[in-house]
């Protein structure tokens, strides 16, 4: 983590939403832009990840999901694949001590029986660790996209028998992995991309949505604040007209 001195930041003047997702997207063009390999660039987005949980603790963010593997990303060379596994891995090795110290309370979206038994014990631990923690909900998506996780419940409601006339927006959320949770107020990209690729299909039915042109790696506390800005000054109608 950086040592500068933070920049004061005058909190008063947003409008702090309560759940933020993050598609994290950029880390390969970032390290190409250095001559580097794409796997340094996830590296260097991990370490900003901390950054990012830092800010939204210090902005009072309630809850924070992030876009970290999607269920299309399996298709990525295998030797790309096998560092994220790695990255992902070490993560929940090296930092969950300090998260957890930090407040944090660790969730999982997406299909953890997709991933090895090695690293879905360490997401199991690291959850059952951070489980009373209340400063900061982390939603981790990882083996994510949001139609697997459509069919998964409808699988689900399938199997409990849910009679047709009992289905409702309330009830199928509560199948879905974000069960329990607000739905996000903002979306971010980074790295300038104008897509929503897979993540959050149902919950960011009404979700701000923001493209902001820095790659994941350079998204600091200050260009998180600037979004915020941004989501300040935007009028939510939900579909109605302004008073
Ligand atoms: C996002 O960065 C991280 C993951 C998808 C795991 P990318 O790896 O997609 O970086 P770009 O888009 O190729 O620059
Ligand atoms: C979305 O980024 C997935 C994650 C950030 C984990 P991608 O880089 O995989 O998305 P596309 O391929 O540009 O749509
Ligand atoms: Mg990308």
């Amino acid at each position: 983590m950086s040592n500068r001195q933070k920049e004061p930041l005058d909190l008063t003047a947003i409008k702090v939403p309560d759940h933020i997702a993050i598609i994290m997207d950029g880390n390969g063009r970032w390290a190409r832009r250095r001559g580097l390999p794409r796997q340094a660039g996830h590296r260097a987005g991990v370490e900003n990840l901390r950054r990012i949980i830092d800010a939204c603790v210090e902005f009072g963010i309630k809850v924070l999901t992030i876009y970290a593997f999607s269920t299309e990303n399996w298709g990525r060379p295998p030797s790309e694949v096998r560092a994220l596994m790695r990255i992902f891995a070490r993560v929940l090795d090296q930092e969950v001590y300090e998260l957890h110290e930090q407040g944090v309370c660790l969730h999982h979206l997406g299909d953890l029986s997709g991933i090895s038994p090695d690293l879905q014990a360490k997401v199991k631990r690291a959850i059952e660790l951070t489980k009373n923690n209340d400063r900061l909900i982390l939603n981790v998506a990882f083996n994510y996209g949001g139609r697997a996780e459509i069919i998964h419940a409808v699988k689900q409601l399938l199997q409990d028998n849910v009679p047709a006339d009992a289905m409702n927006e309330e009830l199928f959320s509560n199948y879905l992995f974000t069960k329990g949770l607000s739905d996000p107020d903002l979306v971010i990209r980074t790295s300038g991309e104008l897509r929503i690729s897979n993540f959050l299909i149902w919950q960011a039915a009404y979700a701000e949505y923001l493209a902001v042109p820095e790659y994941w790696p350079d998204f600091d506390r200050e260009a998180l604040y600037k979004a915020l800005l941004a989501y300040s000054n935007r009028e939510r109608r939900f579909g109605l007209v302004t008073a």
